[in-house]
């Protein structure tokens, strides 16, 4: 059985007195959810705020973006060794938000995932597939590529703590989510037979404490990437204890 990785994306909201109040909130709701491993990811100028939050709980916080080289002349941009030295353990990688407004590739991704794994960071990697894909009967192939571009030379050992991420872009901030069916699909075909048994496949898009339980109840689907329900401290735990 593979331990679930409950997680918050918290993309471009909220501040550090929000980060907080949520903190404040959710971590008494959780304190005896041992099941599970949570973790928050925040926006970068709210990490110290969520780690400092989060001390002495079994929450663990991460980034939502890295760039893959150590330091350099990259204006915006955050290295590994700086959401270690903040207190993180996980970073997101490739989101298709990411994918989508700020021109990553399935090569960025490579090379962020490298960095993050040498590192000794947990990466969750999203991919997907985009409406006209799935309707077009292309799932398959967009995922099979996501994947073999993604972790291109990475080994199974190096792997270790890789975590994947299934989010149909199309079920993203839309309120429609993937049957738990479909989703267990792509999670099989995820995997595939070069993945190790003991590799986490998410699901995200649209998880809410409605849905929660009918999508974990899935053997295939090994936590959640929860977006806009995890900004409520009661909506995301009671996606975790589902
Ligand atoms: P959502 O976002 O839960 O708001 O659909 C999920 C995500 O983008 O990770």
């Amino acid at each position: 059985m593979r331990k679930k990785l409950m997680v918050a994306n918290w993309k471009m909201y909220k501040t550090p007195d929000q980060t907080r109040d949520f903190f404040r909130a959710f971590l008494p709701l959780i304190a005896d959810h041992t099941r599970d491993e949570i973790a928050v990811c925040p926006s970068f100028v709210c990490l110290a705020a969520a780690v400092e939050a989060a001390k002495g709980s079994h929450v663990a916080i991460g980034g939502q973006n890295l760039h893959w080289e150590k330091e350099g002349a990259y204006t915006g941009e955050i290295s590994a060794g700086m959401l270690l030295a903040a207190g993180c353990t996980h970073v997101i990688i490739g989101h298709s938000e990411r994918r989508q407004y700020f021109g990553e590739t399935d090569d960025t991704v490579n090379r962020k995932l490298k960095t993050a794994l040498e590192a000794g960071l947990t990466p969750i990697v999203c991919v997907g597939e985009v409406l006209e894909e799935r309707e077009a009967g292309l799932t398959e192939d967009v995922l099979r590529r996501q994947c073999l571009r993604a972790f291109h030379a990475i080994s199974g050992k190096k792997a270790g703590k890789l975590v994947i991420a299934y989010e149909p872009v199309w079920a993203i901030g839309t309120g429609k989510t993937a049957t738990p069916r479909l989703a267990a699909e792509a999670h099989v075909l995820i995997r595939g037979d070069k993945m190790a048994e003991s590799l986490r496949i998410l699901y995200g898009g649209s998880v809410k404490p409605e849905n929660a339980k009918s999508l974990m109840s899935e053997e295939e689907i090994d936590g959640a990437l929860v977006g806009g329900s995890s900004l409520n401290a009661t909506s995301f735990a009671a996606i975790i204890k589902y």
